[in-house]
């Protein structure tokens, strides 16, 4: 018999990428979604003659009738997302992540599934790397610090570490997977990101070509090589708890070297203008994936030219959807 699979946060970007992976080796998968963010578009459209799509906002309690029979694996990615929506309105992540995991949780615990993955972030250790407790690259075992309470970006780094805290809490019910994404990358992914910010300026040929944080790094990782080791991840034998970074550590960027590479894409080359980072964007950002290589035999495969060409070309077909990029680009 298949494997029944949910999806919380399943019309957005991982999510999307994920369902579509599981759907081709024979899963029978649904997304659950508010929609507040994801989208239907064409791309959930090509997938729900497969999948099933259920709308539901998850800072209500899940109703008992929503979600017919027992899942073997549930992937809860639902959560306010991107660093603009956080700092608009910081509150509005603290409490929608917060309550999407204890409704989760509470559906769990009244039909318990095989397993349960928690999509977490790089940046619950990001007060651990501003205060130097750790070096780099970033491992797991680091300590939850939160320096800066005021910062409206805490509030995501906060709801997730809440969030892995209360899923661990629930190992003796089903087994718990937490896989800390850093910086995921490629097609759909939105627009409230430094990748789409770059290639809508590109589209649009901006001279001269603003960029916030020029001399700041980032390790890029393609959604493709995430959802494998999601899966992977996912799947790993054991009862304990297993929580590892996901990412690629192969090809660490310096984002003005980013911008070069996504305007020569685009066949201009315009002047930089460089501006300082947004607020509390961390310099660097670098994932230890030791734990995930020897845990899963994760590696990496899309190179980061290949991925980026991809994704803009992604978006030069999806022009009329691009909006003017906000400035202060968000990694
Ligand atoms: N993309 C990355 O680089 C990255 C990095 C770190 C962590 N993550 C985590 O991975 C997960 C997926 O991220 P993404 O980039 O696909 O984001 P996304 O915004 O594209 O997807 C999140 C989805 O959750 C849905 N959602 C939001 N609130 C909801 C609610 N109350 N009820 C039901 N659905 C709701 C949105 O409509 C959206 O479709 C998130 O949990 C995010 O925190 C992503």
């Amino acid at each position: 018999m298949a494997d029944r699979i949910l999806i919380t946060g399943g019309a957005g970007f991982v999510g999307l990428h994920l369902a579509r992976r599981l759907l081709r080796d024979g899963a029978e998968v649904t997304l659950l979604d508010d929609l507040s963010r994801g989208r239907l578009d064409r791309d959930v459209d090509e997938i729900l003659s497969q999948a099933r799509m259920v709308r539901h906002d998850l800072t209500r309690p899940v109703p008992a009738d929503l979600l017919a029979g027992d899942f073997d694996e549930v992937y809860h990615l639902a959560a306010v997302v991107g660093v603009q929506q956080n700092n608009e309105n910081p509150a509005r992540a603290l409490n929608v992540n917060l309550r999407a995991v204890l409704n989760v949780l509470d559906w769990c615990r009244r039909r318990p599934p095989g397993r349960v993955y928690l999509s977490s972030t790089s940046e619950v250790a990001d007060g651990a790397t501003r205060l130097g407790l750790t070096p780099f690259p970033v491992g797991e075992d680091v300590p939850f610090a939160l320096p800066d309470p005021t910062m409206p970006r805490a509030s995501y780094g906060l709801s997730k570490i809440v969030a892995e805290t209360l899923l661990r809490q629930s190992a003796d019910l089903f087994l718990v997977r937490i896989g800390r994404y850093h910086n995921i990358y490629g097609p759909r992914m939105g627009h409230d990101h430094v990748i789409p910010h770059f290639v809508a300026r590109a589209l649009a040929r901006q001279d001269p070509f603003p960029i916030y944080g020029a001399t700041q790094s980032r390790a890029f990782c393609h959604v493709d090589d995430a959802v494998d080791a999601t899966i992977c991840l996912t799947r790993l034998p054991g009862r304990d708890p297993i929580v590892a970074n996901i990412g690629n550590d192969t090809e660490e960027i310096v984002i003005r070297d980013l911008a070069e590479r996504i305007t020569q894409l685009a066949g201009y080359t315009p002047s930089f203008e460089v501006f300082d980072p947004p607020s509390g964007s961390p310099d660097r950002r670098l994932p230890d994936l030791g734990r995930l290589r020897r845990m899963t035999g994760y590696t990496p495969r899309v190179e980061l030219a290949a991925g980026l060409r991809q994704t803009f070309d992604w978006y030069a077909r999806d022009r009329a959807t691009v909006v003017a990029a906000a400035p202060g680009d968000r990694a």
